[in-house]
């Protein structure tokens, strides 16, 4: 009789155990405001994003303007201080009448005085199937000189909540007389959405 009521305290307190842990579990497709309510995120998923990214400076249609610049801007071989602001869209090929999968809105500025570097700050947001209406928060230094760059992501919304990562960039093409570019996005991206 004793061992029966042991045995039946130990299952009553593994049911509670149990329970417990489930309680603080979180939803696997989280859509709640208050989300997370717990530590604990849900499964960290890794995405790979791969798209291009159109820096149009020229022409009638800029998809980046200057918005500011110090009085010695212009004196500068790397126009250091130079701050714009972009709406630039993200393709899915290379060409500019791609399918159009988000935008990177944002800004850079010259933010080194020697060689030619900028700080981005931006958000790309998606439009495209289940990414559409999340978005990522990119900033760091982008040197874009150098063929290949590395910037962090330091955030997300939507699918991407609680975001980390970073998004490899590669000059696909560039016009050295008009400044347009356009650059290669590989993106690796840690999220629980
Ligand atoms: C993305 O979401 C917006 C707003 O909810 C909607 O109007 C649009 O049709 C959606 N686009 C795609 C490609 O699903
Ligand atoms: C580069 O830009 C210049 C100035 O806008 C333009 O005349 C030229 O055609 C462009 N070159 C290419 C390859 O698009």
């Amino acid at each position: 009789m004793r061992k029966l009521l042991v045995l039946l305290f130990v299952f009553i307190l593994s049911i509670i155990i149990i329970q417990s842990h489930e309680d603080s579990s979180v939803p696997q497709s989280p859509s709640e405001e208050n989300w997370p309510e717990s530590l604990a995120l849900g499964k960290e998923k890794l995405t790979k994003l791969h798209f291009y990214f159109h820096d149009i400076v020229s022409g009638k249609k800029p998809t980046a303007i200057k918005i500011a610049q110090a009085s010695t801007t212009n004196q500068s071989p790397t126009l250091f201080g130079l701050l714009a602001m972009a709406d630039e869209p993200l393709t899915q090929g290379p060409e500019p009448t791609s399918k159009i999968v988000g935008r990177a809105q944002g800004l850079y500025g010259s933010a080194n005085q020697e060689k030619l570097s900028l700080i981005l700050a931006m958000s790309f947001e998606f439009t495209n199937g289940i990414y559409n209406g999340s978005t990522l928060s990119v900033f760091g230094r982008n040197p874009v000189l150098q063929l290949k760059r590395e910037l962090p992501i330091v955030g997300g919304t939507g699918i991407f909540r609680f975001a980390r990562g970073v998004a490899f960039a590669k000059t696909y093409w560039f016009n050295m007389t008009s400044g347009d570019a356009i650059v290669e996005y590989n993106v690796r991206v840690i999220h629980y959405g």
